[in-house]
């Protein structure tokens, strides 16, 4: 077969990169040079479609367990690109990878260079063995490799500069916490209240302080900090997620009767955008009632909620009531869209107010990406001036503040 661009993987590779950067996902030079160089075909033996390999958003080899869980072995590269610049890698650093596939440890390994390690830890006996067996063939054979839970970290490569965890998880466990060096840095997608977010962060004194976060999905932990968060079915094809410790106490048949009734649809005269950092402020300042929406295809085809709901949106309940986010064309607004709020139930129109309030005060006040002020406090840490905020987990306590 004579080589072209669509088989040529060195010519993917450099496609990719270009794709990358002109999607805005891709910024540091360093980073980009890792993408150019580490062969990805090589960590998915499996995949003969090259084209696939080197596309920017797919996972490659998903995973699909019974009980409708997700895993996967290599995840999709702009995830890669974006949590590696997330990290800040040096050279000489020692980095602890939670979660491998071989060819993220791969990337960190070029980042670190010949004076720095690489430390890739998986639950999965045979994700170790393929990523031991595909970074040994890649020519990063000095990547240790460990079968582990990380709930535990790897003590024996501690401490880490920079650790990487790329699969959700639901807290931070003390493991983590004490294999960082104190100039390093934890960048975790985390778990809370149906969300997940992206979180890069570094010590101040005994707590955790995040100095970015954005938008991300992985697939869940498993082990010793597995955690699976509630989903309260309001119909076969609709429900409200809430974390497991939510001590949940909805109306469930007032609102299934809400959700069958007309709704009320209430326009906020300011511009939708970001709905990400949008969905974080109401579910950290809307209080217990507010939790997320989510709907299968099937329920948006039946007219009962907005397309939008079909990926996650937080939703007001109050009593037999409820109201989430929705958006309509505007001529009028920045972006060409106006947010408003769809409100079911007999106090429709008062929740609705309540949540369009709300949409309001973020776009009056924190109309920026990344407003939120997010820290980690584990559990020996003093909580005691603690305001706003807080999600008590299994080792400590998150708290998210607006200022
Ligand atoms: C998204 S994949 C990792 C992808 C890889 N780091 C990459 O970038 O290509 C998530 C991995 O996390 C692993 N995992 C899940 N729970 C774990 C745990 N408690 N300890 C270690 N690994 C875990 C899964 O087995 C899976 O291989």
């Amino acid at each position: 077969m004579s080589v072209t661009r669509e088989n040529d993987p060195a010519a993917l590779r450099a496609a990719m990169v270009v794709s990358l950067r002109n999607q805005g996902l891709l910024h540091d030079e360093d980073v980009a040079r890792a993408l150019s160089v580490v062969p990805r075909h090589l960590f998915a033996p499996g995949e003969t479609d090259l084209k696939r390999v080197y596309d920017t958003h797919t996972t490659l080899e998903a995973v699909h367990f019974a009980d409708g869980r997700q895993s996967s072995v290599v995840s999709a590269s702009h995830i890669q690109a974006i949590q590696l610049e997330m990290a800040g890698i040096e050279p000489g650093m020692r980095v602890l990878e939670i979660g491998s596939g071989g060819y993220n440890a791969a990337l960190i390994a070029e980042l670190v260079g010949p004076t720095g390690s690489v430390t890739s830890v998986d639950i999965d006996e045979g994700v170790v063995d393929r990523a031991r067996a595909c970074l040994n063939e890649a020519g990063y054979s000095q990547v240790n490799v460990v079968l582990a839970d990380a709930e535990h970290g790897v003590p024996a490569h501690a401490p880490y500069d920079r650790i990487l965890v790329t699969v959700g998880a639901f807290d931070i466990p003390p493991a983590w916490f004490e294999q960082l060096t104190d100039n390093g840095l934890l960048v975790v997608p985390l778990r809370f209240s149906g969300i997940t977010r992206l979180i890069t962060f570094g010590r101040t004194g005994d707590i955790l302080t995040a100095s970015n976060y954005r938008l991300a999905a992985f697939v869940p932990m498993q082990g010793d900090g597995a955690a699976t968060e509630q989903l309260i079915q309001l119909t076969d094809d609709i429900g409200l997620v809430v974390d497991p410790q939510h001590k949940a106490d909805f109306n469930l048949a007032a609102l299934r009767e809400a959700l069958h009734r007309p709704p009320v649809d209430l326009w906020a005269g300011t511009p939708f955008d970001m709905p990400d950092e949008l969905a974080l402020f109401q579910l950290t300042t809307g209080g217990p009632g507010m939790v997320m929406l989510r709907a299968a295809q099937k329920a948006v085809d039946e007219g009962l909620v907005d397309p939008a709901v079909r990926h996650g949106m937080p939703v007001l309940v109050q009593g037999g009531s409820f109201a989430y986010r929705i958006k309509r064309k505007s001529d009028n607004q920045p972006g060409g869209y106006e947010a408003g709020v769809r409100a079911h139930g007999s106090d429709a129109e008062k929740v609705g107010q309540q949540m369009l309030q709300l949409i309001r005060a973020w776009g009056t006040d924190h109309f920026y990406r990344g407003a939120a002020s997010i820290t980690y406090y584990p559990a020996e840490a003093d909580t005691a001036g603690l305001t706003g905020w807080r999600s008590e987990k299994p080792h400590g306590t998150l708290a998210v503040s607006w200022s």
